[in-house]
């Protein structure tokens, strides 16, 4: 379409993204033609609903077009605009990283509402500030859990591995983004290998050699894609995000095999391990928490019905670190 011959108004343009979208068939492609037009112009939902008649730029037109024509061909929405929302917050996106999922907010739930169960059995406030607390968030990709985690209890110390240093960098973004530098550690590190023997300065480590912790809560929304799956991911997915982010083997749940161990190393006694799980991982999952090591298990589904994550708590700290 010629930039020049076109209606530039706020109307014409929401309508063109949005054919040109669905015949591209871009999932939510009304959503995605709204949020490239918002950021294109810098404005919000409610100016572009309210402007209908406005004459936009032909510089802010040819970006649009430029990045509906990106769209089209199968780039994350959040790709283009840098940015995606999870539980009310902001978070930078980069093909470094996963791009945060709203599923995942089930695991933010399970893991502040067995806090707070926790807080009620020791006899005190139920009111969580995290005082005391020291999480640990493994595989944090953009920080959206540890981060998040951290605004919510403002008193808790946060670690947060990731294997990938890219994805770290984006995450100290973030962290740095929600003023919370001073209270995240981020560590690249395979699981939690990096916490099993004492840190060395020569650790690819973004944080300062010492003692290694024992935590009170260990998150994780490991990859867990099956390999077998990759022709069945959508092009956003399989073409766009990070291979490291999705896929944990050929079954999709192997990394749950090692993490699991790892993580009754590192917990307190009564400490808790919150996974976010695939649509197909909960047998095989379910299976990986001995009863020696783990109690009070609970699987919580999402929206779709889906078990999303499972949870444990650990019955007595092995505290050897
Ligand atoms: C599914 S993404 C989750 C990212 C983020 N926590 C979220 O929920 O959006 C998995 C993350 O685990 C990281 N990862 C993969 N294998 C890992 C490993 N062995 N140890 C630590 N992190 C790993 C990936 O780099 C990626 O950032």
């Amino acid at each position: 379409m010629s930039v020049v011959s076109t209606d530039r108004s706020v109307r014409t343009m929401l309508k063109h993204g949005i054919e040109q979208l669905r015949a591209a068939n871009v999932p939510s492609y009304t959503l995605a033609a709204e949020l490239l037009l918002l950021h294109v112009t810098s404005q919000n939902r409610t100016w572009l609903y309210s402007h209908p008649e406005e004459i936009l730029p032909e510089s802010v037109v040819e970006a649009y077009f430029a990045f509906l024509a990106q769209r089209a061909s199968g780039v994350p929405t959040q790709h283009l605009t840098g940015k995606q929302e999870f539980w009310g917050l902001e978070f930078e996106v980069t093909p470094d990283v996963l791009i945060p999922r709203p599923e995942t907010e089930h695991l933010i739930e399970v893991a502040l509402d067995r806090l707070t169960v926790r807080e009620i059995r020791a006899g005190r406030h139920p009111r969580l500030t995290g005082e005391n607390l020291t999480l640990m968030d493994i595989g944090t990709g953009s920080g959206c859990i540890a981060i998040t985690l951290a605004k919510e209890l403002p008193g808790a110390t946060v670690y947060a591995t990731d294997v990938s240093l890219p994805a770290l960098k984006v995450a100290r973004r973030n962290a740095a983004r929600h003023e919370l530098l001073d209270r995240i550690q981020f560590v690249q590190s395979n699981l939690l290998e990096v916490f099993s023997r004492p840190l060395q300065v020569t650790d690819q480590v973004l944080r300062q050699p010492g003692a290694a912790p024992m935590f009170d809560l260990i998150s994780s929304n490991p990859p867990y894609v099956s390999t077998r799956d990759t022709d069945s991911l959508p092009v956003e997915v399989r073409e766009h995000e990070p291979r490291v982010a999705l896929f944990g083997g050929e079954e999709g749940y192997e990394l749950y095999g090692d993490l699991i161990p790892q993580a009754a190393e590192h917990l307190k006694t009564g400490g808790l391990l919150i996974l976010e799980l695939g649509y197909n991982s909960l047998p095989a999952v379910e299976h990986l928490l001995d009863r020696s090591d783990w109690h009070n298990v609970r699987i919580t589904k999402d929206l779709a019905g889906i078990p999303r994550v499972i949870s444990a708590e650990c019955r007595s700290s092995r505290a050897r670190w």
